[in-house]
This record gives C-alpha cells, structure tokens and sequence, in this order.
C-alpha cells in the first residue's frame, strides 16, 4: 500500500514538474509489456532505437547521486550483485513487500544494509518520462554499476542490455544465494559454482570492495578473536578496528582503508598485508592454490584486474532466471504492474 502511494504521488510530481530527478518512480499498473524471460536475448544495442538516451539519462543519475553521496557509487553496484545472484538479473531486489508479495529487502544480507533503491527510483523517473516502458529495472541496476565503477576511476565496459523484470521475488533464495562476510573459502567458490560462475569470477568480483563500508557487524567474528581469516590478519589493523567498533555494531568502516572511494586494485594490495576488512576478504590469501594466485596478480597488475573484473561483471549480469519466467518492463522499479 505504500508503495502504491508513493508511486501514486509521484505521477502527480512528475507531471507537474518535469526538470529535476524525483526521489521515487512514477506508474502503478498496466503498461510494461508482460511477457516471459527467453533465456539469453541480451545485446549492445537494444535500446538504440527505442530508448537512445537510456544510457546517458542513467549517467547522469548515478553522477548525481554521487556529488551528494560518494559512497553511493558503491551501493550501486553492490545492488546490482545482489539482484544478479536471486533468481538471476531480474531487478526482483527492488520490489518493496506488498499483502501479497514477500521481497527480498528483509533478507539477512540485505536488511539495513542494502541502498540506492531512491536513487534508482530518479533514475526510472527520468527514463519513463523520456521512453515510457521501454527500459527494464534490471538492466537500470546493471548500467548504473557499470557507470558506478566509471565514475570510481575503475574500468568501463559495454554492457548487455534487454533484461527484463520479474513478478516474483524470494527472501529464502536471497539468504541462501548471497554470501555471507563468515564464509571460508570453499563456500565462497560454492556460492558462485552454483550460478554458474567461476572460482576467477568470485576472486575478482570480490575486488568490488575497493570501494564502499561495511558495518562492524559485518565483520565482528575478527575482532572477538578466533575468526576464519585471522591468521593472516594485521595486529594493529585489528585493533583499530577494535577500537572503531567499541561504540556500536552499526558503526561503518571502509572496505579499503587505504583509498576508500576510488576503483582501483588496492584491495588485493591490502588482503597481502593483512588489512583486508570482511572475514571472506581476507581468506582469500590464506587458501593458496588458485585463489591464492589471483590474489597476488590482481596485487601486482591492476590492469589485468580491470580487464578480468570487466569479463566478469559481464558474466554476472547475464545471470537469468528459468525461461518461460513470467517478466514485463516494470514501470515503477519498487511494484510489479
Ligand atoms: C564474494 C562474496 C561477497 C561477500 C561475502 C560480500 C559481503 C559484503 C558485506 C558483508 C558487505 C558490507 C555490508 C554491510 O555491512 O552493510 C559488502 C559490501 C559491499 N559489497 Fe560485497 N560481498 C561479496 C561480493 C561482492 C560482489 C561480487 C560485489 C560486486 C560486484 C560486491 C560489492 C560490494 C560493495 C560495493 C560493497 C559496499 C556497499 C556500500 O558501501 O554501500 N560484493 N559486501
């Protein structure tokens, strides 16, 4: 019911005044073009006719949002992952709960944690005024990462489009498909295994937290001692971490200490000296083999990072639900039509 108000609200904003971003998005039912998921129709050039601005109007938001906040680059492109690993890239990360629709905002590793979703809804305002349901939710998420990196300093990528949205969400597939800050390593390789992803895509995707924070909560087994990753763990590091999260467990904490807000290959530099944040970064140095490799590579060439770092998010982001799944072009990101 609140979506809808909020939705609601919005058609009367936007017609009203048609200049600046909106908070939220505009539509509540009908339109979108409803149909199924055909199992891999992604391509360059989807929207260069029915949509040529899509891409910059997207730009444009997520530039936005980040001169107000720059740790929203990282929200960004954290949403896209998550939306990616439930039910493949189907935008069902952003469908608020409704009497007959659980979403998966309340899922452990999106509760309290998750953000963008506001910004996403400015993004799709622009876009249903300029191109009403012609662009997908999902691939919205999917460019605004992108975009999100760009903006970071971090490599560019064409990306995939022509996703479409999904009528359904699952909080059990989003607790059970994300993983958590506590996995060893093999669980780490599991997780991505199981979408189909490889043990290289896990490590470099991983990469990602040379940007943004994370919560002590997120990463408090370390600082009680006896954690999964505190062999190779710096004892300096550790105890200013300690002391960062001495007041409260929602206390952030930057994922690279050394340079929080730009997209580069620090974070492997900082798993080799035992600084990495999350417990299920630092394990990444401590299982040798190939996990091990990749760790000191990244370290040692960022432009091999940038460049696998790319291939993979453009694997992730071919992620798709079942065919035949029912989807539309959702024209309100947070309701299904
Ligand atoms: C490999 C397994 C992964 C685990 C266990 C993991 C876990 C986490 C956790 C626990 C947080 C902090 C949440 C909080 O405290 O509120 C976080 C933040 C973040 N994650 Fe991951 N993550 C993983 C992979 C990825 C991937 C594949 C991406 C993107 C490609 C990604 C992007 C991010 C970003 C950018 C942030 C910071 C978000 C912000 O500042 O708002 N993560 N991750």
């Amino acid at each position: 019911m609140v979506t809808i108000i909020v939705c609601a609200i919005l058609v009367l904003v936007v017609a009203g005044q048609l200049n600046a971003l909106s908070k939220d998005c505009i539509g509540v039912g009908g339109g979108g073009g409803s149909g199924g998921f055909d199992g891999g129709s992604l391509n360059f050039d989807f929207y260069i006719s029915s949509c040529p601005q899509a891409e910059a109007i997207i730009f444009s938001g997520v530039q936005q949002a980040m001169a107000s906040d720059p740790r929203m680059a990282a929200s960004l492109l954290r949403l896209h992952f998550h939306d990616c690993f439930v039910n493949g890239c189907d935008a069902s990360v952003l469908l608020d709960d409704t009497p007959n629709l659980v979403g998966e905002k309340t899922a452990g590793p999106n509760l309290n944690s998750l953000r963008g979703f506001d910004v996403v809804d400015g993004i799709k305002t622009e876009l249903e005024m300029a191109c009403p349901d012609t662009v997908s939710c999902a691939d919205v998420l999917a460019i605004a990462a992108r975009d999100s990196v760009v903006l970071s300093g971090g490599p560019t990528w064409v990306v995939e489009v022509g996703r479409r949205d999904g009528v359904t969400a699952s909080l059990s597939m989003a607790t059970a498909n994300i993983p958590a800050p506590t996995s060893d390593v093999a669980t780490l390789v599991q997780k991505f295994q199981n979408l189909g992803l490889s043990t290289k895509d896990m490590v470099v995707l991983s990469g990602a937290h040379t940007i943004g924070k994370a919560r002590c909560s997120s990463f408090i087994s370390r600082l009680n001692g006896g954690g999964i990753a505190d062999a190779a763990a710096d004892r300096i590091f550790l105890q200013s971490l300690q002391q960062l999260c001495a007041g409260s467990n929602g206390t952030l904490a930057h994922l690279d200490l050394a340079t929080p807000a730009t997209f580069d290959n620090q974070y492997y530099v900082n798993l080799l000296s035992g600084e990495g944040l999350l417990p299920s970064d630092q394990v990444l140095v401590n299982g040798g083999g190939e996990v091990g490799s990749l760790v000191q590579a990244y370290a040692m060439d960022p432009v091999l990072f940038y460049e696998d770092f790319a291939v993979s998010m453009v694997r992730m982001g071919r992620l798709a639900p079942p065919p035949g799944s029912e989807a539309e072009v959702r024209r309100c990101c947070r309701v299904v039509n």
